[in-house]
């Protein structure tokens, strides 16, 4: 699916953002695990969620959506079992890496296999600590298709994150809580926390500390896991699709309501604020453990920034977008130490530098990241052009967005991975005076 923008867009009115994708897929493998009835609201209906969904039906989960779209945990009368046939996690890391630690933690056999992308993808990064933990665990050179065969995790077990991942720590805390062993995680930089925040809600023995400037984070082997309810706040990173769409036109006013606001994860507000952004927060509260929020966006002069460092694992997902604002931005923006972004479900690196070299718009590469040469005009273009969106949600969504800012209708090529993370882009987008076409 092809996508094409229109020249005419307006940014303004009132939006509901889409449900966390990275919570979705925590709080259905936690409630999976802890067999008990529970109804999950606002629940992400993408294709990663959905893929996650999937693999713990395999797994014997029993998971249901009702006509309301709210997700339904009924209570098992047995654990979890092997699964025989092939489980397909698609384009998810999250889901990927997640599974493999609640799976090698329950000691189930298993083989696992994803899309293109997923495969190419590294899993050394959790393949390595889950098989110091004692799982029997079998990949090919350290990438998809992996199996796990039936092991015990039965040692206390301490790991000092190489790299800032969320996906690796939440690996680590899901084997160690399946296995029923303690775990310290030491973590340098801060990674988004909603593991920690959701064991802690539903009753476990977590808690995190600081020693000499990193977390310590430590789950005890006992825990009583418990909950009825839960509700998904709205995904910082949809949103901020949303965000630059308003600051970078003509925008009266955009409301985004119920944003996750989670400081490991709300970087991209405070780095587009101390760009110049007008954008007010309101009503700020708890949902299930989480901050939330509602938005309200305003068009705003936008000025270069300097981003590197601990910030970087905050806003690692909002990235390409944030790269689209400051290439509408006055000056110059200097982005460092966002090599991970070479692993995503695309090197994105490449894919905006390659995305800003058709659009004609001004910068220079390196290996860890870029400087973007800003300017606050709409880019006149001779004619309509096509960009490359690499099979990547996040590549394919920052262009469609750069394209109101473009003279000339532009065409986003292969769009539909944007079902994996934000399924009513398209309508939603729409709704609020953007109309793409098909
Ligand atoms: C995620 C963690 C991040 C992020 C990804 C979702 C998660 O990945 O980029 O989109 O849900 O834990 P890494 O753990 O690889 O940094």
């Amino acid at each position: 699916m092809n996508l094409t923008t229109s020249t005419d867009g307006n940014i303004s009115g009132k939006v509901q953002c889409p449900g966390d994708k990275s919570i979705s897929q925590r709080v259905l493998i936690l409630g999976a695990f802890m067999n008990q009835d529970m109804v999950i609201n606002g629940f992400l209906h993408g294709e990663d969620p959905l893929s996650t969904m999937n693999a713990l039906n395999q797994i014997g989960a029993g998971i249901k959506v009702d006509e309301d779209d709210r997700v339904l945990l009924c209570k098992r009368n047995q654990s979890f079992h092997d699964s025989d046939d092939e489980i397909n996690l698609g384009n998810s890391g999250t889901g990927l890496r997640l599974m493999l630690g609640l799976a090698s933690g329950m000691g189930l056999k298993a083989s696992f296999v994803g899309d293109e992308s997923l495969s190419s993808r590294p899993m050394e990064r959790v393949i390595n600590p889950l098989a110091e933990m004692g799982a029997n665990i079998v990949s090919s050179e350290g990438k998809l298709p992996i199996s796990i065969s039936p092991s015990t995790i039965n040692m206390q077990y301490s790991y000092e994150l190489p790299i800032a991942s969320a996906q690796v720590k939440s690996c680590i805390l899901l084997a160690g809580l399946a296995a029923g062993i303690e775990v310290e995680i030491i973590e340098p930089i801060q990674t988004r926390d909603h593991t920690e925040r959701m064991l802690k809600n539903f009753g476990a023995n977590i808690e995190t500390t600081s020693l000499d400037g990193k977390n310590v984070i430590k789950l005890t082997s006992n825990n009583n896991l418990d909950a009825k309810n839960y509700t998904v706040v709205g995904d910082i990173s949809s949103a901020a699709f949303l965000m630059v769409a308003a600051l970078i036109t003509n925008s009266p006013g955009l409301e985004i309501t119920n944003v996750g606001m989670n400081p490991s994860r709300a970087g991209v507000l405070k780095v587009l604020q101390k760009m110049g952004a007008n954008i007010e927060v309101k009503n700020q509260r708890l949902e299930s453990g989480e901050p939330c929020a509602d938005l309200i966006v305003k068009k705003s002069k936008l000025k270069g920034v300097e981003l590197s460092g601990k910030i970087i694992p905050n806003i690692i997902d909002e990235i390409p977008i944030i790269s689209v604002a400051a290439a509408f931005a006055d000056g110059e923006t200097i982005i460092r130490d966002a090599a991970e972004l070479r692993v995503k479900e695309s090197d994105r690196l490449k894919a905006v530098s390659e995305g800003f070299s058709s659009l004609g718009i001004k910068h220079k590469n390196f290996e860890d990241g870029m400087i973007i040469q800003g300017a606050p005009n709409t880019l006149i273009l001779e004619q309509s052009l096509s960009i490359e969106s690499n099979d990547d949600h996040r590549i394919a969504m920052s262009f469609l967005i750069a394209g109101l800012k473009c003279s000339k209708p532009i065409t986003v090529r292969d769009c539909e991975n944007i079902f994996t993370s934000f399924p009513n882009f398209i309508e939603l987008i729409s709704s609020v005076g953007y109309e793409l076409e098909k």
